[in-house]
């Protein structure tokens, strides 16, 4: 795992954590519940301090959160909430094959790099019949060099695709010194390796950005057409 996560755990928590980020309250965590009620034995990939993992262990399923970081695994058993915490790779899941009924990951592949045997170890743990699902940010909409022009000599607005097929690896500055690896790889990657583990779409969200996102992001209220993230729930075969 990029050792930046461990470095910028109580950023993260501060700013997208424990109702700090209207993304997470308004539309993230109501699509957890909406996708995974239901299940009674739930892993949460990549669960940083715990947020999903409460969630859908309030729901009444047992819940197992991994994360490469400690101080993720500390903050969330100290917010406890009912999920079981480990330490680990999302390329070496502490759980048994056919373990759990559902894996969710929430803005988590988009720093694993390669993703692909990840994936194999989603497959693997869930049991046949189980559900992936898997939130990202929108790998069309929001590929890197995206984002909203005011174009004051030509008079025109649009939103601005980046490169969208080669795969990218950029380090972000998302705030002051806080510097992170984002992978970007095409959407059709993501279908066609996880159809090849047999973990099939059956249902995809893309949803408008949250209105407490627009309001704090004044670019937004002309891009409100434009999604910032994009779910799948796959099935894996039988
Ligand atoms: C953007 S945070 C999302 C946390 C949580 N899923 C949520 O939505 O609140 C990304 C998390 O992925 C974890 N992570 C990144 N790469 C990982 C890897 N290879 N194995 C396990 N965890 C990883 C980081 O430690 C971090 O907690």
């Amino acid at each position: 795992m990029a050792p930046e996560w461990e470095t910028h755990a109580a950023w993260w928590q501060e700013h997208f954590t424990a109702g700090a980020d209207p993304e997470y309250e308004e539309q993230i965590l109501p699509l957890a519940d909406a996708h995974l009620a239901g299940f009674r034995r739930v892993l949460d990939l990549g669960c940083g301090e715990g947020q999903l993992a409460r969630r859908v262990a309030a729901l009444g399923a047992e819940v197992i959160g991994v994360d490469g970081s400690w101080a993720q695994i500390r903050a969330a058993r100290d917010r406890a909430g009912g999920p079981a915490y480990l330490r680990g790779a999302a390329t070496a899941l502490p759980v048994a094959t056919g373990a759990v009924d559902a894996v969710m990951a929430c803005l988590v592949l988009e720093h694993v790099d390669p993703f692909e045997p990840a994936i194999d170890e989603i497959a693997r743990v869930l049991a046949p019949g189980g559900c992936f699902v898997l939130f990202l940010n929108h790998p069309l909409l929001q590929a890197p060099g995206s984002g909203w022009i005011d174009d004051h000599i030509l008079e025109e607005q649009y939103w601005r695709l980046g490169p969208y097929l080669p795969d990218d690896v950029s380090v972000e500055e998302v705030a002051p010194g806080v510097h992170l690896p984002f992978v970007h790889r095409p959407l059709s990657r993501y279908v066609n390796v996880l159809a090849d583990r047999g973990l099939l779409v059956e249902h995809m969200d893309e949803p408008a950005p949250a209105p407490g996102f627009i309001a704090r992001a004044p670019e937004y209220a002309h891009a409100a057409a434009i999604p910032r993230l994009l779910v799948l729930r796959t099935r894996k075969q039988a």
